[in-house]
């Protein structure tokens, strides 16, 4: 780990935690965002609250506790907690015991649930952070896969926007069945706290596509901090495909999968696209943990030509984000509208 904040995941900013269903009402599950211990409970109301999850008192995991009558309470001693943080009993304290606990409070998340994931923000009031993606129309089916990788969270973001690895750890038939390089030409345009390549036909649909039935319009946005929004559509028939990288503790990075569609037919094939998802997740996760080794022995990169420029991009959107962050000034994206050519 480096001290450089531009290779750091960046604070303040909303990271998918998993799948609502996850989260039960009147249970606590723990979650990990970067070194931060999480823990997450779901009030009978459905409410979500995010603590800290570490009990003041001797540092127990409060997600080993349990929810009762709305409080958290501790396993160890069993002092509680309400869902703001607040310590509400300490059971422990005889009648005339006066002992305050009125300052005790465990730092609180902001928590917020969109298109069935949850997403927590890494930091008490993510008020400037990149909006939280959300699927903008009825989906019928979803399926989720999460990955968990030994590579930091830059490499893996960087994997999102960068073409050239597919044709190289991509190649299963059933994505890419041609193994020559053909040459791209994509148009790009800066969108809110990133770029999106703008929709245009995939002419040589691979086959994954050609299962829509009709020749689709693809569009893909990336967006701070690891967000990759793919988007197609043919006719009324939609898929949304999202990526989200989520940094974990010791230098590892959570790879979320996440996809939905309005097409009934395909509610049916879920448990056969399961493995395809996990393959193809798998393919990235084994370069990416090779890679990083290399970059901690050497934590540097070339990045040369237009396939690269979207990962000098990336960088180019961190930095401005820190720095606005820094200055307390609005972000204002660096990006200009580009065509950008590869072979992939
Ligand atoms: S450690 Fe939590 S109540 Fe003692
Ligand atoms: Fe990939």
């Amino acid at each position: 780990m480096t001290g450089d904040p531009l290779r750091r995941a960046l604070d303040d900013v909303w990271y998918c935690v998993g799948e609502s269903r996850r989260f039960r009402p009147g249970r606590l599950a723990a979650v990990r965002l970067g070194e931060e211990a999480i823990v997450v409970g779901r009030e009978a109301s459905g409410a979500l609250f995010a603590l800290r999850d570490r009990c003041p008192h001797r540092g127990m995991a409060l997600s080993a506790g349990r929810l009762q009558d709305g409080n958290l309470v501790c396993p160890f001693h069993g002092w509680q907690f309400r869902p703001d943080g607040q310590c509400a009993a300490i059971p422990a304290l005889a009648r005339r015991d006066d002992a305050s606990f009125a300052t005790v409070r465990l730092p609180r998340f902001a928590v917020a649930e969109r298109s069935g994931l949850v997403w927590i923000a890494a930091g008490p009031e993510p008020a400037a952070a990149p909006p939280i993606p959300e699927v903008d129309f009825a989906y019928c089916g979803m399926l989720v896969e999460i990955l968990e990788v030994e590579a930091s969270f830059d490499l893996v973001a960087l994997s999102f926007v960068d073409p050239a690895h597919v044709a190289y750890v991509h190649d299963s038939w059933w994505w890419r069945p041609s193994k020559t390089l053909k040459e791209k030409v994509k148009h790009f345009a800066p969108s809110p706290f990133g770029f999106t390549m703008t929709s245009h036909t995939a002419k040589s649909a691979s086959f994954a596509y050609r299962l829509l039935g009709a020749v689709p319009e693809v569009e893909i946005e990336f967006r701070l901090p690891g967000v990759r929004l793919e988007r197609i559509t043919a006719g009324a028939k939609r898929i949304a495909n999202s990526t989200f990288a989520t940094p974990l503790e010791g230098g590892r990075t959570a790879l979320i999968n996440a996809m939905y569609w309005n097409i009934p037919a395909l509610n049916a094939l879920k448990p056969l696209a399961r493995p395809f998802m996990r393959q193809f997740l798998g393919q990235d996760r084994a370069v990416l943990e090779t890679a990083q080794k290399g970059l901690d022995r050497k934590p540097a990169m070339v990045l040369i030509g237009e396939s690269d420029v979207q990962s000098q991009w990336y960088f180019a959107l961190k930095r401005e984000f820190l720095r606005a962050r820094e200055a307390g000034a609005a972000f204002v994206n660096p990006l200009e509208p580009r065509e950008l050519r590869w072979r992939s």
